[in-house]
């Protein structure tokens, strides 16, 4: 008997089944009906009572032995079985194609304005979106009771002390002239808000991009230069700039910019309302208050500021027809600006 089982034991450890076909050939030669297993058992019946209890105790440890590593291997098999399924390949499988985000058309062109205007020396400031009334108002010259500090436009935040979401980057002029000293060449890109119902033609949330010089002898003409520079760089060598003359508080004189209509070349469509012109922004030459209210001295230095929308300079450059596009992340709009 005790031979009999060192030979099962001795023939098991030799085994080590590398496929299904392996595990069911140990199955059938250990575990099966016919198997070593059963055999021994048939076996066992002889022994002498004397001895059952310790054979017993023996065949029952060999039978568990032998189970637990018959279930082991077949796991083994399976786990290795699903892994190669898993990795296999179909070469001939059409490729799905990768979708590349890109970027928003209002980056593109705000990236476009800056480079041009750092180019030119100017550097990048930024103010914060919530403002105090000095910053966006009162340090800019506005009369108490102008009509741009009424509810229909601001977006108060808390009325006392007025806190607003700003209404323009203006603000950050300001900001700027408190703690720097002339000369200053900055330019301020950013959101703005003003309480206006969503069409076409306007939003509630849009960006502007401010332009600062501020120097000993700075003039009207070296405005109008910059900003002749500034369209040729963005809209090409063929378009064509005006100054309409009109009014900000905080600059004196004011001028409205204008250049020639990009989609008729100035004979007149609907862009432009036939005028041939289209609007782009605000300048002018600093008011003395302005600088005054920062601590500069306007006697001896000057300067000039300027405003433009930047949903409007793209709607310009890239034709696009209306202000809602930008916010509403409808993918057929946004994908044609790919690879800008
Ligand atoms: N802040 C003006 C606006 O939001 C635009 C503007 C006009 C800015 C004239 C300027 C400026 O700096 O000089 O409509």
């Amino acid at each position: 008997m005790v031979e009999i089982i060192e030979n099962i034991k001795k023939e098991f450890s030799a085994v080590s089944p590398q496929s299904a076909e392996d595990l069911e050939k140990f199955r059938i030669r250990f575990l099966s009906r016919n198997g070593l297993l059963n055999d021994l058992f048939e076996q066992f019946k002889a022994v002498a009572p004397d001895q059952k209890k310790q054979f017993g105790q023996t065949i029952n440890q060999l039978k568990n032995q032998l189970e637990q590593q018959y279930q082991n291997w077949k796991e083994a098999l399976e786990n290795q079985k699903s892994e190669e399924a898993n990795a296999t390949w179909d070469f001939t499988l059409p490729v799905l194609e990768e979708q590349i985000g890109s970027r928003h058309p209002l980056t593109i062109v705000r990236e476009q304005i800056l480079q041009i205007f750092e180019r030119m020396g100017f550097n990048i400031s930024e103010g914060p979106e919530i403002e105090d009334d000095w910053h966006n108002f009162t340090a800019l010259n506005f009369p108490l009771n102008h009509p741009a500090r009424e509810m229909q436009d601001t977006f108060f935040i808390e009325k006392n002390p007025e806190i607003v979401l700003r209404t323009h980057t203006s603000s950050v002029q300001i900001r700027v002239m408190e703690k720097q000293r002339p000369p200053i060449r900055t330019i301020s890109p950013g959101r703005v808000y003003r309480n206006e119902a969503i069409s076409a033609r306007a939003h509630c949330m849009f960006h502007q991009i401010e332009g600062l010089y501020v120097n000993e002898e700075v003039s009207f003409a070296d405005l109008k230069q910059t900003l002749y520079h500034f369209v040729r760089e963005m809209f090409g060598q063929d378009v064509q700039i005006r100054f309409r003359p009109s009014f900000f508080p905080f600059t004196e004189p004011s001028a409205e910019i204008d250049i020639s209509c990009l989609i008729c070349k100035g004979s007149g469509c609907n862009v432009c309302k036939q005028s041939g012109w289209v609007e782009i922004g605000g300048a002018g030459m600093l008011d003395p208050n302005v600088l005054s209210n920062c601590h500069i001295d306007p006697e001896e230095y000057s300067g000039f500021a300027f405003g433009m929308g930047i949903e409007r300079i793209t709607m310009l450059k890239y034709q696009v027809r209306d202000l809602r596009l930008y916010t509403e992340n409808d993918l057929r709009f946004l994908r044609q600006f790919k690879g800008l």
